[in-house]
């Protein structure tokens, strides 16, 4: 439990000065990101933004820059909880520039399925490096005096049916597996923990007993849990739960609230803890007054400018898959082929809420031509195309006809069509108008004058809920209504359906585009723009036409925001496109090829075998091609490892369906999922959970152990390694345990029980100390709700991936 000191009496005293009506107030939002203010008491709004690779900032504006991390896959990557660390701090400056208070992250929810469509929001498919890394995050951010939240408390492990989903399995799995990242976090000093929209054993976890037990109880949470932005569906049962602020505002709270208070159904009591909370967290990020420690902490938490250590974590959280006859790190060869559509428009993050706009992004191709600038030929050729839709008009091709100037005119109009406000904006694709609410509003329209580079079938797409016009030149060339399929706030606010239109232009003549979208649920409005394709069959052969004529070609590879993003999960885990078909053939005609897998969780890679080299860059962040740059020409090593086990077939992955029956997903798999489920089947994955090259090579020497271990007493262990190769390098040293002779039938294959990150020259022997927290040996048993330890022998495994362990020992837990 974290200590108030004196300011604990304080912030007892300041929930007295204040009526039921100022306390009841406080509990919902003000607006979408913002808390209530109350002068009486010296308290100022507080600001929420999301998170995870960066923070947006109250507003969905493309002006309102942020720098963008790599996502937490690639962070989990690292198994370097130093370097996260020194992250969270650049995420406390962002969120002091951009003066918010409250990050909504890290989400601490396990890779259960592949399938599941926010893994790359997430960290790993195990609960120990989850939690670990979640922790090193939070610590970083709070440093700063900004809040981290760890989400989404509990089992929002997929997103089919996430506002209703409701997850069943046995108590010992959710104290062990999934509420353990959660307990990490706590007792790393969370000081806000956000409840998911779900339920579990059919209690939605807003309104959940979870909260209480073990949440402030056992584990002694003293913040605030935050709801998921909606989830509060109800007032006594979630005001009586454990549940603090219902956010956005307005909400379902507020005077209805007060009403059930009054009314006796809800205890004055459970809002003076709320309110109580609340004021602590007020404190720690120095909204209260006379209450500012925590913002006291240097501004600066890293000693690196910010992009450098940017591109530092693509380097440390890209995993290095295959690499045959050493192929990487790349001599700068004469001719390099880059290919593949994400080579030039890559996903450097994930979609959703966590979305946001960097003031700049280096692209592998740009990263790479940087790089050999003046010392090789970079061609590039994207070889495939990925979606059907095209981009959102961008100052590259559209000029608002107003101020002439590139980019987009955007209006909001009243009823009559009278113009309440008006603004230039710089991309086609509007999230909301930076006006704030506009009373009045009943339509937004976006104005461009396109300008195409060539003739032909221009393709054209619009995005937004409800009845949308799009005129050409005055002519209307779309009048439809679109409707939503799903009333999930991602679809509303941040992704709703698009149509296509295609349309003959000429180039270099203006044509001017007025899209027209009646107002209904949210403000998104988008008018997207792209030249004439090549056919598919030449656009391939322009690429391996490319490939062969280059001594290295190199293709990135990766998904799309309609494939992998928030509100749904996946349901293939092959890549979009034609994009097998490139590799193989690449492949064919260049033997120096290396692929670059651009995606935010796990893909099938048929070809892998067939190409010597594959490196797994995750969605990196804006430095991506800088970093991966650093990775391909040696100046960085890869130091990622998988914090998730890839599969080579979807058809072999043990744990897959994210769909409920009636409602229910029932996790049928007990603790056994990851690394842990594979153990146990026939099918053998492409690469197991922490599996990662570098580019010098690690033999394992000893290992030593404690010979007995006390129940409830962590232990360290030692294991010797020696840098083997002729580079130096850095080795992540991994530690499993099995209980072979175990009496609980449950028992995990063996499971991660501690890793250690190590550095050494070459030839240089290291003896690592990686510890053993008591959890790892311990399990909960569901008879007497309690954590237990077995006596008996603990078999201890060191090495380097979950299948590839060359050393073992053993230890006993003697009897209490
Ligand atoms: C997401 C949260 C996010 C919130 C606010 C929700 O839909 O599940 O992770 O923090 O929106 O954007």
């Amino acid at each position: 439990m974290q200590q108030d000191s004196q300011a604990g009496t304080d912030l007892t005293v300041l929930v007295t000065k204040l009526t039921l009506e100022q306390k009841v107030r406080l509990l919902a939002g003000a607006s979408a990101w913002r808390t209530y203010e109350e002068p009486a008491v010296g308290l100022r709004a507080m600001v929420a933004s999301d998170g995870p690779v960066g923070v947006r900032g109250e507003h969905w504006d493309e002006r309102d820059t942020a720098l963008a991390l790599p996502s937490p896959t690639a962070l989990a990557a690292t198994f370097d909880e130093e370097l996260v660390t020194r992250l969270g701090g650049v995420l406390a400056a962002e969120a002091r520039r951009k003066q918010v208070d409250i990050l909504l992250a890290p989400m601490l929810n396990l890779h259960r399925s592949p399938l599941g469509g926010r893994h790359f929001e997430s960290f790993a498919e195990d609960p120990l490096l989850t939690g670990r890394i979640g922790a090193a995050y939070l610590r970083g951010v709070q440093a700063g005096g900004v809040a981290a939240t760890a989400k989404h408390y509990v089992a929002n492990d997929s997103e089919t049916a996430r506002l209703s989903l409701d997850v069943r399995m046995d108590e010992a799995t959710l104290h062990e597996v999934y509420l353990a990242p959660f307990e990490a976090a706590v007792a790393a000093g969370a000081w806000v923990v956000m409840s998911g929209y779900n339920a579990v054993d059919g209690v939605t976890m807003t309104e959940h007993p979870l909260l209480t037990e073990p949440l402030k109880g056992r584990w002694g949470f003293d913040g605030v849990v935050i709801s998921d932005w909606g989830a509060v569906r109800s007032i006594a049962p979630s005001a009586r739960a454990a549940q603090d602020l219902a956010m956005p505002g307005p909400g379902p709270w507020g005077d209805e609230l007060l009403a059930a208070v009054r009314a006796g159904a809800v205890a004055e009591s459970a809002v003076d803890d709320k309110v109580l909370r609340l004021l602590r967290l007020a404190g720690r990020v120095g909204a209260l007054a006379g209450h500012d420690q925590a913002r006291a902490v240097a501004d600066s938490t890293v000693d690196e400018p910010d992009r450098v250590l940017l591109r530092r974590a693509v380097a440390a959280g890209s995993v290095l898959l295959r690499n045959e006859g050493d192929l990487l790190p790349l001599a700068v060869p004469g001719t390099i082929a880059v290919l593949g559509p994400n080579a030039s428009a890559s996903r450097i993050q994930g979609g959703g809420s966590a979305g946001l706009f960097p003031a700049s992004v280096v692209s592998p191709l740009a990263g790479i031509r940087q790089a050999t600038e003046g010392r090789a030929e970079v061609r590039y050729a994207a070889g495939v195309h990925l979606t059907e839709w095209p981009a959102p008009l961008h100052t590259g091709n559209a000029r608002d006809p107003r101020s002439g100037e590139p980019g987009v005119l955007l209006r909001v109009l009243d009823a009559e069509g009278a113009e309440l406000y008006a603004e230039h904006r710089l991309l086609g694709r509007i999230l909301e108008p930076a006006g704030g609410e506009l009373d009045g509003a009943a339509s937004i329209e976006v104005r461009a004058l396109l300008r195409p580079d060539v003739t032909g079938s221009w393709r054209l797409a619009v995005t937004g809920l409800g009845h949308l016009t799009l005129t050409a030149d005055g002519v209307t060339v779309f009048d439809d209504t679109i409707v939503a399929d799903s009333s999930d706030p991602t679809v509303v606010h941040v992704a709703p359906p698009s149509r296509r239109i295609d349309l003959d232009l000429t180039a270099d003549q203006d044509v001017d585009l007025v899209l027209h979208r009646e107002l209904s649920a949210g403000w998104v409005v988008a008018l997207a723009a792209e030249a004439p394709r090549r056919e598919p069959a030449d656009e391939l052969t322009a690429a391996v036409a490319l490939a062969r004529d280059s001594d290295v070609a190199i293709i990135v590879v990766g998904t799309t925001e309609e494939f992998e993003s928030e509100g749904f999960d996946r349901s293939t885990l092959d890549l979009p496109g034609d994009q097998d078909e490139l590799v193989r053939a690449v492949a064919e005609v260049n033997p120096r090829t290396v692929v670059i897998v651009n995606a935010g969780g796990p893909v099938v890679l048929p070809w892998r075998e067939q190409v010597p080299a594959v490196l797994l860059s995750w969605f990196p962040g804006q430095e991506a091609g800088a970093g991966l740059a650093d990775i391909l020409f040696g100046v960085a090593e890869p130091g990622g490892r998988l914090p998730t086990t890839w599969p080579a077939a979807m058809a072999d992955v043990p744990v897959l369906n994210t769909t409920p029956v009636d409602g229910v997903l029932a996790y049928t798999e007990g603790p056994h999922l990851g690394y842990r489920a594979w153990l146990r089947g026939a099918a053998r994955p492409a690469y197991w959970f922490g599996h990662g090259l570098g580019y010098t090579t690690w033999s394992y020497e000893q290992l030593s152990a404690p010979e007995q271990v006390l129940p409830g007493d962590p232990f360290e262990v030692v294991v010797r390694v020696r840098n083997s190769g002729h580079r130096g390098g850095r080795e992540v040293v991994q530690v499993y345990l099995a209980r072979p002779d175990s009496v609980l039938a449950r028992r995990p294959v063996r499971w991660l029980a501690g890793f250690a990150g190590v550095t050494a020259a070459p030839g240089e022997t290291v003896d690592v100390t990686v510890r053993v927290a008591a959890r790892a040996v311990q399990h909960w048993s569901a008879a007497e709700h309690e954590w237990h330890t077995e006596p008996g022998a603990v078999r201890i495994l060191a090495g380097r991936n979950a299948d590839d362990l060359p050393l073992h020992t053993s230890t006993e837990i003697v009897a209490d």
